[in-house]
């Protein structure tokens, strides 16, 4: 079987940034939230993809909580980097914030994705080891298998 190399979390971070455009609003012409979890989704996918360098698939999101509304001409910067990986599942975070002319930043959305690598023939095959380098990698690390256990919890209690 090949093995497999593990990775730092810096090498799969992501930054993206994304212009809120008209076609972006919903009627009360905020972002459409629908739309962020779009983009949030698509970053997690390229972080999970950096770090296994296979096809993933989504299997979870959680923690949606909108803080702020954003408007039309806002930017949106998007940052996802890798906290935990099982054996073929990674966790990603997502930090979504509006960034102001002046570059000052404010948290719109945080988020947890679960997604899982996929071989030739789309099943789950295993993702390569995470090295956590600073202290705040190993304590998203050590949250990261309690918020595993939590998700099985609920899946075994089906809520
Ligand atoms: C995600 C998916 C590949 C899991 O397949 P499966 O047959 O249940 O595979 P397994 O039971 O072997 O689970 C594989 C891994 O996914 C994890 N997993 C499965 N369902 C999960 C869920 N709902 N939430 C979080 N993790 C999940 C398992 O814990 C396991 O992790 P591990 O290997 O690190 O221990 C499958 O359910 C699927 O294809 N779902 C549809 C995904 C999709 O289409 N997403 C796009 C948005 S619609």
């Amino acid at each position: 079987m090949e093995e497999l190399i593990a990775k730092h979390v810096s090498d799969s971070e992501i930054e993206q940034i994304q212009p809120v455009f008209k076609a972006h609003l919903n009627a009360q012409n905020r972002l459409f939230g629908g739309q962020l979890v779009a983009w949030i989704d698509i970053v997690a996918g390229a972080v999970a993809r950096r770090h296994s360098c296979r096809n993933v698939t989504t299997a979870e999101i959680d923690n949606l909580q909108f803080k702020l509304p954003v408007s039309a001409n806002d930017v949106v910067v998007l940052h996802g980097k890798m906290t935990f990986v099982g054996r073929t599942s990674m966790e990603v975070r997502v930090d979504s914030f509006v960034e102001a002319l002046n570059g000052e930043r404010k948290l719109v959305n945080t988020a947890y994705l679960v997604l899982v690598a996929l071989d030739e023939n789309g099943k789950p095959t295993p993702a390569p080891k995470l090295i956590c380098d600073t202290p705040e990698e190993k304590a998203e690390w050590d949250a990261g298998r309690k918020r595993r256990g939590l998700r099985e919890r609920r899946r075994a209690e089906s809520y």
